[in-house]
């Protein structure tokens, strides 16, 4: 593939920095992103361009897991640089076809205004639209984990879902998760900082690789 060098378009906001606020248009009226994401978890995706087959799969499966999100605390928001006509004729057309709702507010960003904040048009792949990214802003609008996928790749929606358990897990139980942590296995005990902590690990009840691996159990708590 060309690649291209677009200085502009390629400002990337990254992980522990705060989201770019805005305003926008979207298929429930205008917003502003800061009251929106008020005491609220938000995943921010955006998707290449309605009415078409793999944008309409994801819009789809996020709208049949917004029962899950609700109970995560977290609200739904999408994205692409389509108008706000064509947000609701395709999500009509949707629910006409398939009887899925997808009545999550959609940015109708014609401007680009704020995929551009946010580092989604990438040249290299598509100079007109925007790629399919997510972002895990947590309830003090910090951006806590970004997933950037291809035009031709479609996300995967459990992957998304282990990540916002995951991220929620840290918060609540101070602790790192391993590789392919799943809700219920052991989750990693952060290494010691002092000589002292690292001797108390000798006596630890929990599972020890090392003083710098050791693993426990969330104790049964929703995870
Ligand atoms: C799609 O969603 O199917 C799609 C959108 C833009 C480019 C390629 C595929």
């Amino acid at each position: 593939m060309e690649q291209t060098e677009h200085a502009e378009l390629s400002v990337m906001p990254r992980i522990g920095e705060k989201a770019p606020d805005f305003n926008a248009d979207t298929t429930i009226g205008h917003l502003k992103f800061s009251e929106y994401n008020k005491d609220h978890w938000v995943i921010l995706f955006s998707h290449p361009a309605d009415f078409t087959p793999v944008c309409t799969t994801e819009l789809s499966a996020f709208a049949n897991e917004q029962e899950f999100f609700k109970g995560r605390n977290t609200k739904l928001i999408g994205l692409s640089v389509d108008s706000n006509h064509s947000h609701l004729a395709w999500v009509h057309n949707v629910k006409e076809k398939t009887g899925i709702y997808m009545d999550f507010p959609i940015i109708a960003d014609l401007s680009m205004n704020v995929a551009k904040k946010y580092g989604m048009i990438h040249p290299g792949e598509d100079s007109t639209s925007a790629v399919r990214a997510v972002f895990f802003i947590d309830p003090k609008r910090v951006i806590r984990l970004i997933m950037y996928y291809p035009l031709n790749v479609g996300r995967n929606m459990a992957e998304i879902k282990r990540s916002l358990i995951a991220l929620q897990t840290t918060d609540e139980h101070d602790v790192a998760l391993p590789v392919n942590w799943e809700p219920g296995d052991k989750a990693i005990v952060p290494p010691p900082k002092t000589l002292e902590e690292m001797d108390e690990r000798d006596q630890t009840k929990f599972e020890k690789v090392d003083f710098y691996l050791v693993k426990r159990d969330l104790d049964g708590k929703k995870a």
